[in-house]
């Protein structure tokens, strides 16, 4: 996942990916680029947990995810 890739390399992000992927927190909100969603072959769907969560993420728009779900 995204949040893989933080942790992995260490990036210094304050306080993102707080619940450690387990959908209960929304530090790891990320707004990605309209063309990440126009090639569907690299990006996984969100799933129903992930947008019931994204509704709380502060300035939610149309290209939201939670880099904890993205694979
Ligand atoms: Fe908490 Fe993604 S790390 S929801």
């Amino acid at each position: 996942t995204l949040l893989d890739v933080v942790v992995e390399h260490d990036l210094d992000l304050d306080g993102f990916g707080a619940c450690e992927g387990t959908l209960a927190c929304c530090t790891c909100h990320v707004i990605l680029r309209k063309s990440h969603y126009e090639r569907e072959d690299k990006l996984n769907p969100a799933g129903e947990e992930e947008l019931d969560l994204l509704d709380m993420a502060p300035e939610l728009n149309d290209y939201s995810r939670l880099g904890c779900q993205i694979k």
